[in-house]
């Protein structure tokens, strides 16, 4: 048995290998009694197995935490309304569950009258930010420890330590490592850490490659909330997995690219989103349908400030939800029918339609019955141009003078 006298501490742990090491690590080297929670929050792990890893590593007690409903209704929801994409491409679902979990994690914690609070993140990425702000932000007192941070742990150290320990980890090489939710999923590591590699098809497990076969979905929203997939009403969470089979079957939802880190590296980030990527699509193009020109103007800048409070780890910080009001004030109108066709990885909307839609048939028409009346467009256009027009003439006169001059 271990000598556990600094008392407890509360573990966030999702069965993998660097949080089963922690495990360890916590009782051995902190001299502490180790609780795990565990965070449900979408990712279809064999819950049973996961407790009964941690049991066997060596966890007093373990806790499982449902929160898929939580998550999707106060985290996703936000969100879709925010159009919630780190620079304009990441959909954002590791980054949205983080905060989450902290917070199932410190509550545990309170609870439980632990001393320290734990999780299993590296020093390199940004889950350590969301991580110990949110953790801070809710108990400042939890002191916080990071073993694989703190010793500067590399996997193949974990796994030889876990070997030597006789750690039970899934002895499978597993190419990839994975982080999975209900609103999407990142595949890291291996081969697809060279930029320049194609990832290939066996990385992905929604997207099907052979189908050649075009799809269409029509998405309901009211006032900004996705309610209804091809005509049926449906929870939050069934609707967000219907779309995820449906669009993931027509090879809709990769997202490849180049991301910065908040600590500075750049790093090749593949995801595999379909029902993030096709639900964002469809809400920007009915937002654009009935929110006005300035409306969007601004609510871009607010979007992509969303996005980055959310990934950089400051979802506690007041002017997430200073945002978060302006947003839900948007979205009050943005309410309305989307129409999606999808083939082959290819996503378009083509259609849409809404009772707050400001497009006004009779006014775009070039056909005969339009009630705009071009005669105003006249004195509109000439004072619209008039600085511009000005400009011109007037540097074309000031370097008419200056040749003048040298003649
Ligand atoms: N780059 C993404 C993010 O920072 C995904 C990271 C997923 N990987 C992980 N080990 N959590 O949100």
């Amino acid at each position: 048995m271990f000598m556990a006298n600094n008392g407890k501490v509360v573990l966030a742990y999702s069965g993998g290998l660097d949080t089963s090491v922690c495990i360890r690590y916590l009782q051995k080297l902190h001299k502490m009694d180790v609780i795990t929670v565990t965070v449900d929050c979408g990712q279809d792990d064999d819950f049973k197995e996961i407790e009964r890893r941690a049991k066997l590593i060596g966890a007093v007690k373990h806790v499982y935490v449902d929160a898929k409903e939580e998550f999707a209704r106060d985290y996703v929801i936000p969100s879709i309304k925010a159009n919630g994409l780190y620079q304009g491409k990441y959909p954002l679902a590791t980054a949205l569950a983080r905060p989450l979990i902290a917070a199932k994690t410190v509550q545990v914690a309170d609870k439980e009258g632990a001393a320290a609070i734990a999780h299993g993140c590296t020093g390199k990425g940004n889950d350590q930010i969301r991580f110990d702000v949110t953790m801070r932000a809710l108990n400042p007192n939890l002191k916080i420890i990071a073993p694989v941070r703190d010793m500067n742990l590399t996997r193949d150290v974990e796994i030889k330590y876990a070997k030597e320990q006789e750690i039970p980890i899934s002895t499978e090489a597993k190419k990839y490592s994975i982080d999975i939710n209900l609103w999407g999923r990142a595949v890291e590591g291996g081969n697809i850490e060279d930029a320049d590699f194609e990832p290939p098809e066996e990385a992905f497990q929604f997207i099907d490659f052979k189908n050649d076969k075009a799809g269409y979905l029509e998405l309901e929203f009211d006032e900004g909330t996705p309610v209804a997939a091809d005509g049926k009403n449906m929870q939050i969470t069934d609707l967000i997995q219907y779309v995820n089979d449906k669009a993931g079957s027509h090879g809709v939802g990769i997202v490849d690219h180049i991301e910065d880190r908040v600590v500075g590296i750049k790093s090749r980030e593949v995801y595999e989103a379909p029902a993030a990527v096709s639900i964002i699509e469809a809400h920007k193009d009915l937002e654009k349908m009935v929110l006005t020109k300035h409306e969007l103007a601004f609510k871009r800048i607010v979007d992509e400030q969303w996005s980055w409070l959310c990934y950089a780890g400051l979802w506690q910080d007041p002017l997430r939800s200073d945002l978060d009001r302006f947003i839900d004030a948007t979205q009050t109108r943005v309410s309305g029918k989307v129409r999606l066709k999808m083939q082959r990885g290819s996503l378009r909307v083509v259609g849409r339609q809404s009772r707050y839609s400001l497009y006004k048939n009779d006014l775009a028409t070039y056909a005969a019955g339009s009630t705009f009346d071009q005669s105003l467009a006249k004195g509109f256009v000439e004072l619209w141009g008039l600085q511009s027009i000005i400009a011109n003439s007037v540097v074309d006169a000031a370097s008419k003078n200056s040749s003048k001059k040298r003649r």
